[in-house]
């Protein structure tokens, strides 16, 4: 357990506790402000993530940042996003359980220490690890579900969205139903 961020990032960014680390550029720990009340959960880090160290920066990335412009939220400002796995899983395959096992160790300090009011899961495999085992996103996005006092909701991955365009308005419906229980929940998000 730890107290503060500076010793947990630490240890984390030296992490070998699963063979991803043997294959990584740069361990992605994840960026934004951590006394936010709100969290993004993706996936994992994907080519350009690994290179620069930082969540969602590729073309999945800009398509988020759009989503979240939308309802005024910046992962600069009011927002932390974290993935279930720190590095980059070969040819962007699904990060085996084993992995996330290990590596949600991690993302448990961070979600400790944040104690987010609120987080969104982003695709299927945070969805399923974070909310339930069964989630599925097609049929429950947008779903707030509450779990140990914090509220939890699965949306689209915006890799998905840019493969079914067709997804889009229903993921921007997901973030519009956020921003109204952001305003109902949270203090700080919009204040400044
Ligand atoms: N996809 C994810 O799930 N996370 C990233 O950081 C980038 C792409």
């Amino acid at each position: 357990m730890y107290g503060s961020w500076e010793p947990l990032k630490k240890d984390c960014m030296s992490c070998m506790r699963c063979p991803l680390g043997e294959t990584r550029t740069n361990l992605v720990f994840g960026v934004g402000n951590e006394n936010a009340e709100v969290m993004f959960v993706g996936e994992g880090p994907g080519e350009q993530e690994d290179l620069k160290g930082e969540p969602f920066v590729g073309r999945a990335g800009q398509l988020l940042d759009k989503y979240l412009d939308a309802i005024d939220l910046d992962r600069n400002k009011n927002i932390y996003i974290a993935n279930m796995v720190k590095c980059r899983p070969p040819q962007n395959r699904d990060p085996k359980p084993e992995e996330q096992d290990e590596c949600i160790k991690w993302l448990r300090e961070q979600v400790r220490l944040m104690r987010p009011k609120i987080i969104v899961c982003l695709g299927r495999i945070s969805a399923q690890r974070l909310i339930s085992p069964d989630f599925r996103v097609t049929q429950e996005h947008g779903v707030f579900f509450e779990k140990n006092g914090t509220l939890m909701m699965g949306t689209f991955h915006p890799a998905s969205l840019l493969r079914n365009q067709s997804q889009k308005p229903l993921a921007l419906e997901d973030f519009l139903k956020l921003r109204d229980k952001i305003r109902e929940v949270c203090e700080r998000t919009y204040e400044d």
